[in-house]
């Protein structure tokens, strides 16, 4: 029997570069991660908001996109990512699905879209994979929101789980504190993960813990563990985009790795720009019509 165009052959256990450029015609899959996670293969993880930026990273080969509600401070100029809407989530993670081939895509449930009813949150999970396209939802919470994921997760929507510092909280926790310190902290961490693990989450951000915790996490961990801080033991790792990148103003938590200068280089090129257009160097000769 031929292979559906849309659906290639695809061996049992294909080779474990799968998630870095194996594959090209399909898009990454839960399931590709959950033998990433039998495989002790590890991934990479980043934030995009828009069809461009997200086409750079696909082409990248990083094999997981998520359009974070971080959307919120480092996007669209909120303080944090309390006032992201769901029109707005559902906007951008339709950009960044028009702008990949191969990522797995994950949208964020903005704060108070999922937390009033199981109702609301299979609503508006069905909107971002219906009217965005996107693969996957992530929401934040451990225990508290396994029931809620379960739901989810019955309804045949991939649910990514978001515990340790939850920034939807930042309120009630005063700040973005690290997470997990102290035994009860941290045994109430353990008891999260365990409860969407058990929900049946495809995998489990931990943001802002002790290495230490996060590696022990993992290990008790059958699904994939994404550190944002946490440390080197985890499965995989995610950065925000415009803070690895180098294009956040200002300080950036201890956790980033800035792998490029962009704000410096971009700020650089319109200053030039600039000048050229004052002194009449721009446009020249070679960027006119005759
Ligand atoms: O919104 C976001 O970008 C996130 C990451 C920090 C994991 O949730």
């Amino acid at each position: 029997m031929n292979a559906s165009p849309l659906q290639p052959a695809q061996p049992q256990d294909a080779p474990a570069q799968a998630l870095y450029g194996g594959v090209t015609n399909r898009r990454v899959t839960v399931r590709d991660l959950a033998k990433a996670k039998r495989q002790g293969e590890r991934w990479a993880m980043l934030t995009a908001y828009d069809a461009l930026t997200a086409g750079v990273f696909d082409e990248a080969g990083i094999p997981v996109l998520l359009v974070g509600d971080s959307a919120g401070n480092c996007h669209l100029g909120y303080e944090t990512t309390v006032p992201v809407t769901m029109d707005q989530m559902v906007m951008l993670s339709a950009a960044v699905v028009r702008g990949t081939r191969r990522a797995l895509v994950v949208a964020d449930l903005p704060f108070g879209s999922y937390q009033e009813s199981p109702a609301q949150a299979m609503h508006n999970a069905a909107r971002l994979m219906k009217e965005a396209g996107v693969q996957a939802v992530k929401l934040e919470g451990g225990e508290r929101s396994a029931r809620t994921i379960e739901l989810l997760v019955e309804a045949g929507i991939p649910v990514m789980a978001h515990i340790g510092l939850t920034p939807q909280s930042v309120h009630a926790f005063g700040g973005y504190p690290v997470q997990g310190r102290g035994d009860e902290a941290a045994h109430q961490l353990l008891r999260d993960a365990k409860a969407v693990q058990q929900a049946g989450a495809f995998a489990v951000v931990l943001e802002a813990v002790p290495a230490e915790l996060a590696a022990q996490v993992t290990e008790h961990s059958a699904i994939p563990t994404v550190g944002i801080g946490g440390g080197n033991g985890t499965d995989a790792q995610v950065l925000v985009w415009t803070d690895f990148a180098g294009m956040t103003a200002g300080r950036v938590p201890k956790f980033v790795k800035q792998y490029a200068n962009l704000r410096a280089t971009l700020a650089q090129a319109a200053t030039a720009f600039a000048a050229d257009v004052r002194d009449g160097s721009f446009p020249g000769p070679e960027h006119s019509f005759e």
